[in-house]
């Protein structure tokens, strides 16, 4: 997990970028000595007490409450341990209960706005107290008419690589365990549920999803870790694990043109026209309804990549290349739908 911080640290204005060298070499080593080492889970769902404290579980199908955002985990990481510690893990990240350390994760948020989440360029998140502009890789998502209806991809606003809709394979069954695996390998940093009332019941405890450096494929400096997203932080709450408000995807469309007339969802190289599937293409959406990477520099936007490296990357970058610098391992895909070239390093 510091690993992130340290590359997060890195879109810091140019005063701090001495330091940030510093932690950016501490944690490359760390990542060496720890190939097993993963990013975060981009939110954590799960079970949560109550205002009474009373545990409420999740249902056995659901997904549980929305606990926190990746940028809670790495607060210690971001040099704000006070506020780590201050969080509490067993409520949800917009409760207002007020326990033991006199402050409630709303509280938290909203009265702690951090300077290091908000890019100076993103106006409406340097006026909002809690506010995040910085997002987080989590793959390829089905996103097609759903945004613009303004209720965000899917029913739910969850992200997950086991995905009902997808059938990236093409072979006629939606969901199964080739879809998952190509799907995974979309993104670097996936959902977690957690069982934290223990009854082993629902929000079933789930292995971290997320990559680290030994799955990422394609290069660590040819994967993004972070961007930003002038239309994020919509809630004004930086632990807020929608991810909407704390992540970015690259769009995919629906397509109903396959053998047998189901609904299936075309990967990203293929489908140069979505609208959404270009750097900077969403800039005029409305707050917390665009997850895409966007900003107010001109023509371009600012990238961490998995290494740490960071660029600022042009938004007339070839469709296919983004969507390659999107995915950890899509040299790796099976089948023809999404397998990838590997990237010629001038190629972005
Ligand atoms: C999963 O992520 C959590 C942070 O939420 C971290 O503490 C833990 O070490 C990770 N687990 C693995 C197996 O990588
Ligand atoms: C599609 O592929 C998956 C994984 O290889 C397999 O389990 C499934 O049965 C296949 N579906 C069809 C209809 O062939």
């Amino acid at each position: 997990m510091s690993i992130i911080a340290v590359l997060l640290s890195l879109l810091l204005p140019s005063i701090h970028n001495a330091r940030a060298a510093a932690r950016r070499t501490q944690c490359l080593n760390r990542m060496r000595q720890d190939p097993s080492h993963r990013f975060p889970p981009y939110g954590t769902w799960g079970d949560y007490r109550d205002s009474s404290g009373t545990w409420q579980p999740s249902g056995p199908s659901a997904h549980g409450a929305q606990l926190r955002s990746w940028v809670v985990d790495v607060l210690g990481q971001l040099d704000r341990q006070d506020l780590f510690d201050r969080w509490d893990h067993t409520r949800r990240h917009d409760s207002t209960y007020i326990g033991s350390s006199g402050t409630s994760n709303r509280q938290l948020m909203q009265q702690y706005g951090l300077e290091v989440l908000v890019c100076p360029d993103d106006q409406t998140a340097q006026d909002s107290p809690g506010s995040l502009s910085y997002v987080v890789n989590v793959g390829y998502a089905n996103i097609d008419g759903s945004l613009s209806s303004g209720s965000g991809w899917g029913s739910s606003n969850y992200h997950n690589y086991n995905d009902p809709d997808l059938d990236l394979n093409v072979n006629g069954s939606i969901n199964d365990l080739e879809d998952q695996k190509i799907h995974r390998r979309s993104g670097v940093m996936w959902r977690m549920v957690v069982d934290r009332n223990g009854d082993g019941l629902p929000g079933q405890p789930r292995p971290n999803r997320s990559h680290g450096p030994n799955s990422i494929y394609d290069g660590l400096s040819n994967t993004i870790l972070v961007t930003e997203n002038i239309n994020a932080g919509n809630s004004q709450l930086w632990g807020d694990p929608d991810p909407r408000n704390c992540a970015f995807v690259y769009p995919i469309s629906a397509d109903t043109t396959d053998f047998d007339s189901t609904t299936y969802y075309a990967a990203a190289p293929f489908d140069t026209n979505h609208p959404y599937g270009r750097i900077n293409a969403a800039r005029g959406g409305p707050e917390g309804e665009r997850p895409f990477p966007n900003s107010n520099h001109a023509g371009a936007v600012n990238v961490v990549f998995c290494d740490g490296s960071t660029r600022t990357v042009s938004d007339n970058l070839d469709i296919n290349i983004y969507a390659r610098l999107i995915s950890p391992a899509g040299d790796r895909q099976q089948g023809t739908i999404t397998a990838q070239q590997p990237l010629d390093g001038n190629s972005f």
